[in-house]
């Protein structure tokens, strides 16, 4: 898997060095503006752009340019959206909760494997992250300055189940019933993921062990029940890759393991299976009408060139290259492909496994990022995947390439293959090497190009009838971000983790006027 791959090429700590350097490049005509009006001194960024803008704007004022074409530009050009388009943002439970023994929480294994020396940069750990345990009230605020009418989180499942399984932890279900009553309060819809990697540790064998999905489908059951009063939407698991290869193969994320192929192979079985028993565990426990899907990091295929052919091996590419985890739940089985490369060592499955993993979805979502690039082939497989030339572009996480493509095709490949009823970009931002000014100001100017991109394409698609219903960007605010601990920062809320104080970035001003506007702007 493309993405599986740089994490593993990007050893921990030892990212490739950025050089850190501005490139000015300013329209010619300001340059040139600039220049000639004698504004060659020291200005700062803030006065620099007003000047900008302000110089700009008086040439266009004595231009000839007709006057009206300004405002046409800004309504006829926009770029709107579906009148019901949802926007919100996304979190998850260990990444900013923080309160890691609070009210009966007994340890993840993020919780211990964050702990261990040399895990996680500069020894990071989740116990206090962004404190939303607390502030759960300033955060559900922070979304109502947004406007954004959904919000999707996790569910820490040991604070339900302490041990994992066993019995349930009251206060925790509690903390979570005053979560959703503020939402609901401020007129902002829950989407809940159960499981966003943080395993209760107590739980033997961790995902290596076929109780684990069994145990999980209790645990999804058990709040689906006490929740779906308040909660229309469910998610069962976050992304397979990083609990099972990263967290088992290549050992960058909890529990830290390095196993053999058949292992890892049997340890991706069960996740996919824990979501297979867990739809079928909400479906009988929750209110009738309980919407549920999962949230998944596919890897996303973009034709070089949108040929017939190479649109065909993207299409291909989709299918096998994600065969142990999205094509086998989607179709409910594993494809011809998957078994014969792994010969001996594909998973063992016993009767009745592949039903429920293929259990049908109300919805699929999509966490997209980073583009692979295929083209079609005479090999058997009929498509090849690209190399990427070292210049390729990347965000501040280095395996973040940009490529803003990726939206369109994250849900048309799919779409196509699959006919998912509806569909969610359950995540999607960027990190970026955020400075917060002296004045308190965060111009995140890179997120928001990274963002913008992204949204013209998400509008392509949405435009042409797929049935894509909405977007959750990742991440409301700063928070932990697993192996890179604080190093990282995909918020658009900039969280001071000394004071815990909140502030909105240019990229949540952003965000707002889309929102409000339900258009790229
Ligand atoms: C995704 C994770 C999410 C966050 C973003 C940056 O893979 O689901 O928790 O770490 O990446």
């Amino acid at each position: 898997m493309a993405r599986l791959f740089l994490r593993e090429e990007i050893s921990l700590g030892k990212a490739p060095s950025r050089t850190d350097y501005q490139v000015g490049i300013l329209p010619t005509l300001c340059r040139q503006l600039i220049y000639t009006s004698g504004l060659m001194k020291t200005l700062t960024r803030r006065q620099f752009t007003r000047t900008v803008a302000g110089t700009a704007a008086a040439a266009l004022a004595s231009s000839t340019l007709p006057k009206l074409a300004v405002a046409q530009m800004s309504n006829a050009s926009l770029l709107r959206f579906p009148a019901d388009f949802q926007w919100g943002c996304a979190t998850a439970s260990y990444q900013i909760e923080g309160a890691a023994n609070e009210d009966g929480r007994k340890p993840s294994v993020w919780d211990t494997f964050s702990h261990t020396p040399g895990k996680t940069f500069q020894g990071d750990t989740g116990d206090v992250a962004d404190d939303s345990y607390h502030l759960y009230k300033e955060d559900v605020q922070l979304l109502k300055g947004l406007g954004a009418k959904v919000y999707r989180f996790s569910i820490s499942w040991s604070r339900i189940f302490p041990d994992g399984a066993g019995q349930p932890n009251e206060k925790g279900l509690s903390h979570y019933q005053h979560v959703l009553d503020e939402l609901l309060a401020n007129d902002i819809q829950p989407y809940i993921t159960l499981f966003h990697w943080d395993l209760p540790d107590a739980l033997p064998g961790g995902w290596e062990s076929r109780d684990t999905p069994k145990v999980f489908a209790d645990y999804a059951g058990h709040v689906s029940k006490r929740l779906s009063d308040r909660v229309g939407h469910f998610f069962t698991t976050n992304e397979f890759v990083c609990f099972t290869d990263l967290g088992y193969k290549t050992g960058q994320f909890a529990p830290g393991k390095k196993l053999p192929p058949a292992q890892v192979n049997q340890i991706r079985h069960h996740g996919i299976l824990a979501h297979g028993l867990a739809v079928q565990a909400i479906r009988a426990n929750a209110k009738s009408g309980t919407q549920v899907g999962l949230a998944e990091n596919a890897s996303v295929y973009v034709p070089v060139i949108e040929s017939h052919e190479h649109i065909e091996a993207a299409r291909r590419a989709t299918r096998e290259e994600n065969a142990p985890f999205l094509t086998a739940v989607m179709e409910g089985k594993y494809t011809d492909g998957y078994l014969q490369r792994e010969g001996p060592n594909a998973p063992k499955v016993e009767a009745g496994d592949m039903k429920a993993i293929g259990s049908p979805l109300d919805f699929l979502g999509v966490n997209v990022y980073t583009p692979n690039y295929v083209r079609a082939d005479a090999s058997p497989a009929g498509y090849m995947i690209e190399r990427r030339p070292t210049s390729y572009p990347h965000m501040a996480s280095p395996w973040i390439n940009i490529g803003p493509e990726v939206l369109y095709w994250a849900v048309r490949n799919p779409s196509d293959l699959w006919k998912p009823k509806e569909m969610y970009i359950t995540e999607n931002g960027c990190s970026s090497d955020d400075a917060i000014s002296a004045d308190g100001h965060i111009e995140d100017t890179d997120r928001v190009m990274y963002l913008r991109n992204h949204l013209t394409h998400l509008h392509r698609v949405a435009s042409e009838g797929y049935p894509v219903k909405g977007y959750f960007l990742w991440s409301l605010l700063d928070n932990f971000e697993w192996a890179d601990g604080y190093s990282k920062r995909f918020g658009i809320h900039y969280v001071d983790f000394k004071t815990q104080k909140r502030t909105p970035k240019l990229s949540a001003e952003w965000y707002r006027e889309v929102i409000q506007r339900n258009a790229v702007v």
